[in-house]
């Protein structure tokens, strides 16, 4: 039977093992505790204000989410983050606009490699407000997605997206433009 002090040992061994500040390791394994409910969902959102990102009255997070550094995240009112997020903003700020969906396993990276040296070249990513991000699509440095585009499901976006489209595959493309916006949207 594992005891409670047994528990204890094992959350400063995970907290340790984590990387990054104290205070991101702790919001990381915090974050990870919490539940899947609504409540919980809002509440890893003020998790995430508490450790240093912008997140703004509303915006609910499934998890477990992985962020890098949440001084460089900013996630406007009413937007949704699926489970297993991944943003990788080591080196430059990552920005979601209001009423975004963000699909599960979608995965956002802002550095890339230099081909020769190797060294981490950074580049920020923003997401325009009335996204719909499908599941697991990956978004390259430097991409901005206009508002209320659509990226279908598995799509590797590597160059920015114009307003109002749909696009999906490797390397994502167009599929279709939108009609002007409804405004309404079920999260
Ligand atoms: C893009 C999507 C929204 C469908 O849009 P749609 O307007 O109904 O598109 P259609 O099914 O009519 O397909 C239009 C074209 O896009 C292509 N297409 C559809 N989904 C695609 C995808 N995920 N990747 C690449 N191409 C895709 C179709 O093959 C079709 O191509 P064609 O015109 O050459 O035949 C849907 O396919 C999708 O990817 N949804 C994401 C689901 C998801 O992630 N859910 C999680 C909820 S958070």
């Amino acid at each position: 039977m594992v005891e409670l002090g047994q528990i204890g040992h094992l959350v400063i061994k995970d907290v340790k093992n984590m990387g990054g500040s104290p205070r991101r390791r702790l919001i990381n394994l915090l974050s990870g505790m919490l539940g899947d409910s609504y409540s919980m969902q809002y509440l890893r959102g003020r998790l995430l204000k508490f450790g240093g990102a912008q997140i703004a009255v509303g915006v609910r997070i499934r998890g477990p989410i992985h962020v890098d550094e949440l001084k460089k995240l900013s996630i406007g009112p009413g937007s949704f983050l699926n489970c297993e997020v991944y943003l990788d903003n080591t080196g430059a700020e990552i920005r979601i606009g209001e009423n975004v969906i963000v699909g599960f396993r979608v995965s956002m990276t802002t550095s890339n490699h230099d081909m020769e040296t190797r060294e981490i070249i950074s580049k920020p990513i923003t997401i325009g407000d009335w996204v719909w991000i499908g599941a697991c699509s990956t978004i390259l440095p430097g991409v901005t997605i206009g508002k209320g585009a659509v990226v279908a499901g598995g799509a590797v976006v590597a160059s920015d997206v114009m307003p109002y489209t749909v696009v999906g595959g490797v390397p994502a493309r167009m599929i279709k433009k939108l009609d002007l916006p409804k405004q309404k949207i079920a999260l």
